[in-house]
C-alpha cells in the first residue's frame, strides 16, 4: 500500500468536499496506517495554520460523523505545500520523500498536459501512481494525446482515470444483481427488455461552477463519463472475474458496439436544452445565462438526452436512453430496465397493464421491481411495487476510490482505450451540436425539462 498522497489543487473544492472526508472514512474503518501522509499543494501560498483551519472546517462540514480521533489523525497526517504544477522544481520538492507516491491531479483538466510533463521532469519515483479527474480530454484527439503523455510517465496500470459513479454502492449493485442472480440473466437481453433508461435528473443548478461547467455542458460533464459507464455495466457480457482486465475488457466491448450516430440520426436521437428562470420548490432560480461567469455565446447545454443502439447479439433492438439535466423539478437518479409486455394477456380486456420495470435507484440507493398481480375485485389486475433498501456502504465513493489507488487496484477506474472508446461515441454528437444540427431548446427551471421529455414511468 502506498503511504503518501500528494494532491495538486489540494485546497480546492474536490479536496475539501470529497478527498479529505474519503481519507477520514478510510481511517475510521482502520484502512489507513498510522504513518500515512497527505500533502495538499497549491500555488496560493497559505500558511500552515491557515491550511489547518481550512482542513478542519472541511472535515466538520463534509464528514461530520467521524470520531474526534479520526479528525485529529487526518489533521496530523495532512500538511500544506506551496507549489505551482507548471514549475517542475516545485513539483519535485512536493513529491520528494521515501518511496513511491500517489499523485492526485485535482486540477482543471486544461492543466493535465503540463502537470504530466512537470511530473516527468520532476522524476516521479518508480512505482508511483497518478489519479486524474474527468473530463479526460475534451474530444477523442485530446484524449489520445493525453494517453500518449501518460504512457511516457507511468505504466497504464498506475493510471487512475477516476469516475466516482463506479464506486457508488448501487452502481456496484448493478453488478451484484446481474451477476449473482440466475433469475435475471435469462431475461437480460433485447428479447425481454424494450428500453433501458439511465437517468440523472438533478434539482441542483450551476452552484457557482461556471468556471468549469460552462466550458463542458451536460453531455461532457455527465454523459461521456458517468452515464456511459452505467450503460457499460448494464450491457456488458458477464466478465470472467472482476479484475481490472476482465471488467474493463467487457466494458470496452460495449462501447465499441454502440452504433455511431450520424448527422442524419442526431436530430431525432439527441436533445439538448438549457434552463431559463423558474422556481424549484420554494427556490427562485435565475436563467442559466444570467448565472455569474456564464458566457451565453457558448450556448452550453444544461440538459442532454441521447438514444443509443447497441449493435450486438444481446442488445440489437433495445433502446438505451441516457438523460441528465440540471435545475429540474425533482431529483430522479436511476437505471430503469423496462421489460417488454407479456406476449398474451389471458385476462380479457383490462385496459393497459404496465409492463414490468426493474429500477436501480442511485440516490437514494434502493432496488425496486414493479410487477402486476390480481386485485381484490374479481378479475382485476393491479400493479405492486417491491422495494429493497441497499445496505449503506461503510465507505463513501471517494473513500473507495482512494483505497483502490493506495492499494494499486485500477479495476474501477477507466483504462486509456476505454476513455477513447467513450469519446468515439460522444465526439460525433459534440461536432453536430456545435454545428446546430440539433436545436438548443429552453426549459424553465423547476420543470420536467424541454417539451417532449418523457415523464417518469
Ligand atoms: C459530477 C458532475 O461529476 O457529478 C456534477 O460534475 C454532478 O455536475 C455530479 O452534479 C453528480 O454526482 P454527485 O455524486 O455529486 O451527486
Amino acid at each position: 500500500m502506498i503511504r503518501r498522497l500528494v494532491i495538486f489543487g489540494g485546497t480546492g473544492d474536490l479536496a475539501g468536499r470529497y478527498l479529505l472526508p474519503g481519507l477520514a472514512a478510510l481511517h475510521e474503518t482502520g484502512r489507513l496506517g498510522p504513518d500515512f501522509e497527505v500533502v495538499c499543494a497549491d500555488r496560493k501560498g497559505r500558511g500552515d495554520e491557515q491550511f489547518r483551519a481550512w482542513a478542519a472546517i472541511q472535515l466538520d462540514r463534509h464528514a461530520p460523523r467521524i470520531s474526534g480521533d479520526t479528525r485529529q489523525a487526518i489533521l496530523t497526517a495532512a500538511r500544506y505545500q506551496q507549489a505551482d504544477i507548471q514549475n517542475p522544481a516545485q513539483v519535485a520538492e512536493t513529491i520528494a520523500g521515501a518511496g513511491p507516491v500517489a499523485v492526485y491531479l485535482a486540477l482543471p483538466p486544461v492543466l493535465f498536459p503540463t502537470a504530466i510533463q512537470s511530473l516527468r521532469a520532476a522524476h516521479l519515483p518508480v512505482g508511483s501512481r497518478l489519479v486524474l479527474e474527468k473530463p479526460f480530454g475534451e474530444d477523442l484527439t485530446s484524449a489520445q494525446m493525453l494517453n500518449r503523455l501518460l504512457a511516457d510517465l507511468v505504466p497504464e496500470h498506475a493510471v487512475f482515470r477516476v469516475d466516482h459513479f463506479l464506486a457508488m454502492t448501487t452502481v456496484q449493485n448493478l453488478l451484484g444483481s446481474r451477476l449473482a442472480n440466475r433469475v435475471l440473466e435469462s431475461l437480460w437481453n433485447s428479447a425481454h427488455i424494450a428500453e433501458v433508461e439511465i437517468i440523472w435528473d438533478e434539482t441542483l443548478t450551476l452552484e457557482d461552477r461556471a468556471g468549469y461547467y460552462d466550458s463542458v455542458g451536460a453531455l461532457e460533464d455527465m454523459v461521456q463519463n458517468h452515464l456511459l459507464q452505467l450503460l457499460c455495466l448494464v450491457a456488458m457480457e458477464p466478465p470472467i472475474t472482476l479484475s481490472e482486465r476482465d471488467l474493463r475488457d467487457r466494458k470496452v466491448d460495449v462501447l465499441r458496439s454502440i452504433r455511431t450516430l450520424t448527422d442524419d440520426d442526431i436530430p431525432h436521437r439527441t436533445r439538448r436544452a438549457r434552463y431559463s428562470a423558474g422556481v424549484i420548490g420554494d427556490r427562485r432560480v435565475p436563467s442559466y445565462t444570467d448565472e455569474p461567469g456564464v458566457d451565453p455565446q457558448r450556448r452550453t447545454e444544461t440538459f442532454a438526452e441521447v438514444h443509443l443502439a447497441i449493435d450486438n447479439w444481446r442488445w440489437a433492438g433495445t433502446d438505451f436512453v441516457l438523460r441528465t439535466g440540471k435545475a429540474l423539478a425533482a431529483d430522479r437518479k436511476e437505471v430503469a430496465i423496462h421489460f417488454r409486455p407479456v406476449p398474451h394477456m389471458p385476462f380479457g380486456h383490462h385496459g393497459s397493464i404496465a409492463p414490468n420495470v426493474l429500477r436501480f435507484g442511485l440516490d437514494p440507493e434502493d432496488l425496486t421491481l414493479a410487477l402486476t398481480t390480481i386485485g381484490a375485485a374479481v378479475d382485476t389486475l393491479v400493479p405492486v411495487t417491491m422495494t429493497a433498501p441497499i445496505q449503506p456502504p461503510d465507505l463513501p465513493a471517494y473513500g473507495r476510490l482512494l483505497l483502490d489507488v493506495l492499494l494499486g487496484n485500477p479495476a474501477l477506474s477507466i483504462r486509456g482505450d476505454e476513455a477513447e472508446a467513450a469519446w468515439r461515441v460522444v465526439t460525433p454528437i459534440i461536432s453536430a451540436w456545435t454545428r446546430n444540427v440539433t436545436p438548443l431548446h429552453d426549459y424553465p427551471a423547476g420543470s420536467l425539462g424541454p417539451a417532449g421529455t418523457a415523464p417518469h414511468r
